[in-house]
């Protein structure tokens, strides 16, 4: 059940302190990767939230929502879409930029793969303020896409994430396994 899938998925994963800096504790999801059935069961139910969401395509954010988002696409029967960083995809681009607490990002997407046919489930691996999560969001609409819901493996609550996304998700489903 949830309880025992929580319980498996926290138990792989590692807590780093003072990484990448000093008062940041990082989460390192390779001990999960590393383990054939806590993988499996962690793209289990990420597709299981695809296909309730009535997803028709999984989008996987650079670069841990790669690692989850292509395996959960396959499961659930459905085209992998990568949004990358600025200056990797090589076709007509729609790019979105968004604030860091120091400069900022910019993330891009191939046009031709989303459309108004389309609807889009977000994966990655964390949620911490939102900024990545809600630069897809936007991307995703402004290919004229639905957004079908974001999904990811854990969220950093006390960074507030859910609430700056709200807007953004207009509705669809946030799920933190
Ligand atoms: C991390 C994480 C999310 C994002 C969450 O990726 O995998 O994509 O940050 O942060 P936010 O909610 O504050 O936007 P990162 O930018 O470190 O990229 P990586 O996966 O390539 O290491």
């Amino acid at each position: 059940d949830h309880a025992d899938l929580s319980d498996l998925l926290l138990s792989r994963i590692r807590d780093v302190a003072d990484y990448p800096e000093p008062g940041v504790m990082f989460k390192d999801i390779t001990p999960l990767l590393a383990d054939p059935k806590a993988f499996d069961a962690l793209t289990g139910a990420l597709a299981d939230v695809a296909t309730r969401a009535g997803a028709t395509k999984v989008v996987g954010l650079e670069a841990r929502g790669f690692i989850l988002g292509a395996p959960v696409a396959l499961r659930a029967g459905l085209g992998f879409i990568p949004v990358r960083k600025a200056g990797k995809l090589p076709g007509a681009t729609l790019s979105q930029s968004y604030d860091l607490e120091y400069g900022s990002a910019e993330i891009e997407v191939h046009a031709e793969d989303l459309g108004a046919e389309d609807r889009v489930l977000v994966v990655d691996d964390v949620l911490a303020t939102g900024g990545t999560a809600e630069a897809s969001l936007q991307l995703i609409r402004r290919a004229g896409a639905e957004v079908a819901g974001l999904a990811v493996l854990m969220e950093l609550g006390f960074l507030g994430g859910r609430a700056r996304l709200e807007p953004a998700l207009a509705g669809a489903p946030l799920e933190a396994l």
